[in-house]
């Protein structure tokens, strides 16, 4: 892959490029300066990557706190209060500056925002740049529920300049690296190994990245509003997402990288009581998820199920969950049993 590249991704309402360039190239052919333009970064990419951006016209810019705990509806109505009362209509063209958190809490923003302004998603971080741009989902978190409020919303494009990730810490690649690997247990075996092999840290990216972006695209247009297939890309996050929760309502959150490599783990090892059998050829997925995260949380089983049951994914009051009888072969809407949950929760 040069690090110039496009691809088209089919949205819910329209099909929008994903670039990946030269930041102030790329923009200028969506920018004009009779424009009203917000940029919505947080504190870190206010920083390390707004002065990146040449706009030679005058913009506002809304900054945020970083931190899942500002994935808010707070963080939202900062931003609204700074329009409101102002020349910003639903012309205005919101570029969002920043990594997954920035991404979904500024598409929603932007997409209700007097019932719908355009938006340019500018990914930050390597999680933001193969899997939160791509698919159309918006939202915050809310009363503890992760993305309990949103929407889908096309961004009118992705413009992804790879040397924003040179000031990423490195627990942050490490962070984008988890659903990276997801996409290769969920769809080729050949992607795990590229990109446990390969520097995400450092651009040239090589095709490793357009490779997952194709991969979450693959499952997407599909099924653009999650009723089945897309649900695949679940996998990982039904332990996840309640783990995420539950330090999220302790007001100590975790990444949501973190929930989700601890989230794989426990999946593999549901997948494996499920089908009598370990997934095989998994070993150095999960001695990278192992190695580079901390050891799974011990809490009480009945607080992890409190928060899986609130899970968005859920119908009639089931718990479904993703398994993986082998790699590329997932299984979505499968029914997570209490019992299984908890020998899995104890065996941790
Ligand atoms: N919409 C979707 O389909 C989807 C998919 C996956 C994840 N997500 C969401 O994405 C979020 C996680 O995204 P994330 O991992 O990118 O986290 P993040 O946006 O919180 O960024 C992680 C940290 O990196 C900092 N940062 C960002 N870019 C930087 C840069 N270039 N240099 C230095 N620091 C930088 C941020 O300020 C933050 O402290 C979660 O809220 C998750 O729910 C959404
Ligand atoms: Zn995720």
């Amino acid at each position: 892959m040069s690090e110039s590249s496009s691809l088209q991704i089919q949205g819910i309402a329209s099909t929008y490029s994903y670039r990946i360039g030269d930041i102030n190239t790329m923009l200028s052919e969506y920018l004009t300066e009779d424009m009203n333009l917000v940029i919505v970064v947080d504190e870190n990419t206010n920083k390390h990557c707004l002065p990146k951006l040449d706009i030679p016209f005058s913009h506002l810019v809304v900054e945020l706190p970083e931190g899942p705990e500002h994935k808010s509806l707070a963080s939202c109505q900062y931003i609204w209060q700074q329009l409101a009362g102002q020349k910003y209509g639903r012309d205005s063209l919101f570029i969002n500056l920043g990594g997954g958190q920035i991404t979904d809490l500024g598409g929603f923003a932007a997409s209700v925002f007097k019932r719908g302004c355009p938006f340019i998603h500018v990914p930050t971080t390597l999680l933001g740049a193969v899997d939160a741009t791509i698919g159309g989902k918006t939202g915050i978190d809310f009363a503890s529920i992760k993305n309990g409020i949103g929407i889908f919303a096309d961004p009118k494009a992705v413009c992804f300049d790879p040397s924003f990730l040179e000031t990423l810490q490195p627990d942050q690649v490490r962070d984008g690296k988890v659903e990276m690997i997801k996409h290769g247990l969920i769809h080729s075996e050949e992607h795990i190994q590229d990109v446990l092999s390969y520097d995400l840290a450092t651009p040239p990216l090589g095709k490793v990245v357009l490779d997952s972006v194709n991969i979450k695209h693959h499952f997407v247009k599909k099924d653009m509003m999650d009723n089945g297939l897309r649900r695949c890309l679940n996998f990982g996050h039904t332990f996840g997402h309640a783990i995420e929760s539950y330090f999220l309502a302790e007001s100590n959150p975790i990444s949501h990288g973190c929930a989700i490599a601890w989230g794989i783990q426990l999946e593999l090892a549901y997948s494996a009581l499920h089908y009598k059998q370990t997934v095989a050829g998994i070993e150095d997925a999960v001695d990278f998820l192992q190695s580079g995260f901390p050891p799974i949380p011990h809490f009480a089983f009945e607080e992890l199920m409190h928060h899986m049951r609130d899970d968005k994914k859920n119908r009639a009051q089931k718990i479904l969950g993703v398994v993986l009888s082998e790699i590329a072969e997932a299984h979505f809407d499968v029914e997570y049993e209490v019992g299984q949950i908890k020998k899995i929760w104890e065996d941790v």
